[in-house]
């Protein structure tokens, strides 16, 4: 529905006839092209701005999404390294799980074809957002179009990190509520994949994340220059005499207690899983 999108190319190894046909119906201005596998691939990407990547298994109950990375990591690496060759410009939103690993494996294989640019690369987290700014409005009340709640780290479990003292409009939560609020956030995908009961996992509200996320990258493209999203980069970090010192976006200056206790705990385990996504990537060269 997006007027800013002009042409829009849907690759998979199966079934994309059907999904460009139904989606062509829809009376906008976009042109709609199917690509069908790998033979494919290379021209649905020739020439593309964005390119988004959603491709490959999802959880079952019981699954963390570290699970799924044994199947998912070389999908990823694999239609990466033909974004790498085909269109090294465009932005690349990463959705395959597990994210924290994927968009390190992402940034390797860019890295590897001499075409990384961290500028461009970006683990898609809208969907944290998207469930934080719901379930504050819900709890405190508020305005649902208002609200906005940054979300930091990564996109698994504890490394996902609400930032509720950031709320806007500002609100203001009982420890009680802080505690309740961060976990349901962190665990709402598990809460979907165990609701559909072996069915997958989030798809509409993840289109809808996805969607929001693909129009904010779209709007900066046409020269918007007020355009804010959280999402999963590579940081700038702050370089002191025993390395890394701290990260410095400024959405991490001020964080309570209780968050930059939250902090720290991510730390090890989205580094852990960085380093797994960047071992997977070396390992194939
Ligand atoms: C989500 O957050 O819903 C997705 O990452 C899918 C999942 O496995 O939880």
């Amino acid at each position: 529905m997006s007027p800013l999108v002009s042409d829009l190319h849907l690759y998979d190894i199966a079934n994309v006839k059907g999904v460009a046909a139904d989606i062509s119906h829809c009376n906008t201005p976009s042109q709609v092209r199917d690509f069908t596998g790998a033979a494919e691939l290379a021209n649905c990407l020739k020439g593309v701005d964005v390119v988004v990547i959603p491709a490959g298994v999802p959880r079952k109950p019981g699954m963390t999404r570290d699970d799924l990375f044994n199947i998912n990591a070389g999908i990823v690496r694999d239609l990466v390294s033909a974004v790498a060759d085909n269109c090294p410009g465009a932005f690349i939103h990463i959705i395959s799980n597990p994210v924290n690993s994927t968009v390190p494996i992402a940034a390797e294989v860019l890295k590897q074809k001499g075409v990384y640019d961290p500028k461009k690369l970006f683990g898609v987290t809208t969907l944290d957002v998207v469930r934080a700014n719901t379930f504050v409005a819900q709890r405190k009340n508020l305005k649902l179009i208002d609200v906005d709640v940054p979300v930091v780290g990564g996109h698994a479990g504890i490394t996902i990190l609400p930032l509720l003292s950031k709320t806007k409009p500002s609100a203001s939560f009982t420890g009680e509520e802080i505690e309740e609020l961060t976990v349901r956030i962190q665990n709402a995908g598990t809460e979907v994949v165990e609701a559909k009961a072996g069915a997958g996992s989030a798809t509409l509200s993840m289109a809808y994340a996805a969607a929001r996320f693909v129009e904010s990258s779209l709007r900066a493209l046409d020269g918007d220059g007020d355009v804010y999203e959280c999402s999963f980069v590579q940081s700038d970090v702050k370089l002191g005499r025993k390395g890394v010192e701290a990260l410095i976006p400024s959405d991490l200056q001020g964080l309570t207690e209780y968050e930059q206790k939250a902090l720290e705990a991510l730390k090890p385990e989205l580094k852990a899983s960085i380093e797994k996504g960047i071992a997977f990537a070396q390992k194939q060269t």
